[in-house]
């Protein structure tokens, strides 16, 4: 019989509720066993939404939830600053973890992470959403099979005209987000352009960072209803990232994030030059790969359609649950300190004015 994993899943807000319990919904190897949020009229709603009974396991302290008899995982849907806090918990109690994204608020953060997961023979895992995507798992495979020759550059990046995600709020705040658009979003691009790279280790990074929106009161994007926007709250973050990565392969990656930033449109993308083709994926132009045969410049367009696939909440959750039970997992902890010592190394990079070794 096919084995039902117990969840316990922390922070009831935005993403626990439009993609994970989405995800549980479809999935029949998983059981909601515990549910915990800071803030006991989220849990009230929560209960009432999902037709939970009145004593289902609920509680405003994850220590708690982290006593429950019989759990298999915790998925983690806090803000960014506890993700390392609770996963080192949980991990510590024997627990497996799947924690959105991003990994950790720090390099300290995220080694702490990686050493219990370590220590403890348990499976980590974070949210990579462009992993498991048609279009990105053709390009895998297409430069898994070498069509693309060597990989030796690229651009990625995610720039938002205007969707600042609650404003004033944890979002805007760095002690609790870690940073701005490039640790909300970067972690997404960058981490779906290193890994179609091959994983290679990034050695140096450069970077400035700006914020110069904080004060404007326009709003053109959904993505400004993500976290809950507080009146007079902090914004202490960068609203726009720019910067270079440096591998000890030779390859490099230009990088640029915004929540606001005066361009025509919103747009995320990875861009991968290889000596045999070239290759973008973006949220406008689809998958689009630049090559030549014949004599003559070809452009390939596959026809793999995202909308098609697996949503990649859910994707991922399979995934993490198909490694439980023993399949060979896509993500391990070590890209997750690389990611951060980059996220890191921008923002000193962006204080210091020069280059940052890793
Ligand atoms: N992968 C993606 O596509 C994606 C998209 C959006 C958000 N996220 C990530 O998901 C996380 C949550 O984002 P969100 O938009 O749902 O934010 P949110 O503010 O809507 O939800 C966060 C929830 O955590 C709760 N919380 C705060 N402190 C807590 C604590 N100590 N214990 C338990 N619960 C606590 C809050 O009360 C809130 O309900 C963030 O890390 C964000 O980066 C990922």
């Amino acid at each position: 019989m096919q084995k039902k994993y117990k969840v316990g899943l922390i922070g009831l807000g935005g993403i626990a509720k439009g993609a994970h319990m989405s995800a549980y919904g479809r999935m029949d190897n998983v059981e909601l066993a515990a549910i915990c949020d800071i803030v006991p009229s989220k849990i009230e709603d929560f209960k009432k939404r999902y037709h939970l009974s009145d004593d289902f396991p609920a509680f405003t302290d994850y220590h708690d939830l982290l006593n429950v008899e019989g759990l298999d995982y915790v998925d983690i849907c806090t803000p960014n600053y506890l993700h390392s806090v609770i996963a080192v918990d949980a991990l510590n109690k024997g627990l497996h973890v799947f924690t959105e994204k991003p990994d950790a608020v720090s390099v300290a953060e995220v080694t702490k992470m990686k050493e219990a997961a370590d220590r403890s023979g348990k499976t980590l895992m974070v949210m990579r959403n462009n992993r498991h995507r048609n279009t990105t798992r053709f390009l895998k495979n297409y430069i898994s099979d070498g069509h693309m020759g060597d990989i030796y550059c690229g651009r990625c990046g995610w720039i938002r005209r205007r969707g600042i995600p609650g404003k004033g709020g944890w979002f805007t705040t760095k002690e609790q987000s870690g940073g701005g658009p490039l640790i909300d979003l970067g972690v997404h691009m960058i981490d779906l352009a290193i890994w179609l790279m091959g994983n290679p280790t990034p050695v140096t990074v450069t970077g400035c960072a700006y914020t110069k929106f904080a004060d404007t009161e326009v709003s053109d994007s959904e993505h400004s209803a993500f976290g809950e926007k507080k009146a007079n709250g902090i914004f202490d973050v960068e609203d726009l990232a720019m910067g270079f990565i440096r591998f000890d392969n030779g390859a490099c990656l230009q990088i640029e994030f915004s929540w606001a930033s005066n361009i025509k449109n919103e747009e995320n993308f990875v861009e991968l030059r290889g000596t045999k083709a070239g290759a973008k994926i973006s949220n406008v132009s689809g998958l689009e790969i630049f090559s030549e045969s014949y004599g003559q410049l070809t452009d390939i367009k596959p026809l793999a359609d995202d909308l098609k696939g697996i949503p990649q909440h859910e994707a991922n959750l399979r995934h993490f649950l198909d490694v439980l039970g023993g399949a060979e997992p896509d993500f391990v902890p070590v890209q997750g300190v690389n990611m951060i010592k980059i996220l890191e190394a921008m923002y000193q990079s962006a204080e210091l004015g020069h280059e940052i070794a890793l």
